[in-house]
């Protein structure tokens, strides 16, 4: 395959040449939207959005096989061009990996410098409650370690090199600065500075049991994506942040009594919306600060 063949650089040309015709200068921030979360797309000035859904992009998967469409939303967001992927794809939808990490090849190909990467995780440590934010400051991905992972295969030496650390993925820096804009936005009691999110297949909630060998293993929140994305991203040379919002607590032991909540999609995207219009400010308030370091 010639280079200018592969599909995030087939994607980027077209997406570049469309953010041209409309005057928008290229992105230099991504926005990845977790489950529910695409409302993170508002944070944009609305007066200098184009949106450019994925079913137009060459390089795109046809989405129509694997469930729900989506789009990317192209504008200002505090002076800074971003750009905000509703929609991702999924390993449990039956995409392969290299699919799963388009979303974020495709950005550095446009220019982005910083991914920011949002999702709806379960909640494993003891004192995270339903609502909560955890910032991400590391990862335990069993499927990435043995093999499912979108690093696997011809290194393009373009994008990075073949043997990428990863003890140095997360951004520390950012970390910080979402702290600080935490308490901008009064979200600071809901915040974790230091989770630790194990990365799973799914699509079927974990077991109990699995539950209690990840948080031994030293997770603090469990889910279904992002760990593929950011680790290409940071492969290509992308500085990251990463939010998960705790949706569940999950279920880490038998309840002869019946009472416990198993966990189940709509809790999730009930947690998701009500929480949703603060996220949105957080990383609307992030973003303006990093524009000003
Ligand atoms: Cl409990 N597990 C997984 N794998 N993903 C989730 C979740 C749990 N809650 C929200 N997303």
């Amino acid at each position: 395959l010639h280079p200018t063949h592969v599909p995030y650089r087939l994607a980027a040309s077209y997406i570049l040449s469309t953010l041209q015709q409309y005057d928008v200068p290229h992105p230099k921030i991504g926005i990845i939207c977790g489950s529910g979360l695409s409302g993170l797309s508002q944070a944009l000035d609305v007066n200098t959005t184009v949106t450019i859904p994925y079913a137009e992009v060459p390089g795109f998967p046809d989405v129509t096989v694997a469930g729900h469409a989506g789009e990317m939303i192209v504008g200002m967001l505090h002076d800074q061009s971003t750009i905000c992927f509703r929609g991702r794809f999924h390993s449990y939808e039956g995409h392969d990996m290299n699919t799963v990490a388009l979303p974020v090849r495709t950005m550095r190909c446009l220019g982005v410098e910083l991914v920011i990467v949002t999702n709806a995780a379960g909640g494993l440590r003891d004192s995270f409650k339903v609502g909560d934010v955890a910032i991400i400051r590391d990862h335990i991905a069993l499927p990435l370690l043995c093999g499912k992972n979108p690093l696997v295969g011809m290194n393009d030496e373009e994008l990075g090199p073949r043997f990428p650390p990863t003890s140095n993925l997360y951004d520390a820096k950012l970390q910080d600065i979402v702290m600080a804009a935490s308490e901008e936005v009064d979200m600071k009691e809901y915040m974790h500075k230091d989770g630790t999110y194990a990365f799973v297949s799914g699509p079927n909630y974990e077991s109990k049991s699995e539950c209690n060998m990840l948080k031994m293993l030293g997770a603090d929140a469990v889910g279904m994506s992002t760990v593929p994305e950011i680790l290409a991203a940071h492969h290509a040379g992308m500085a990251v942040l990463c939010l998960s919002l705790i949706t569940n607590k999950v279920v880490l032991y038998d309840d002869p009594e019946g009472k416990v909540e198993h966990a189940n999609h709509e809790e999730v995207l009930a947690a998701v919306a009500g929480r949703g219009a603060q996220l949105v400010k957080l990383v609307s308030e992030v973003v303006k600060r990093v524009g000003k370091e």
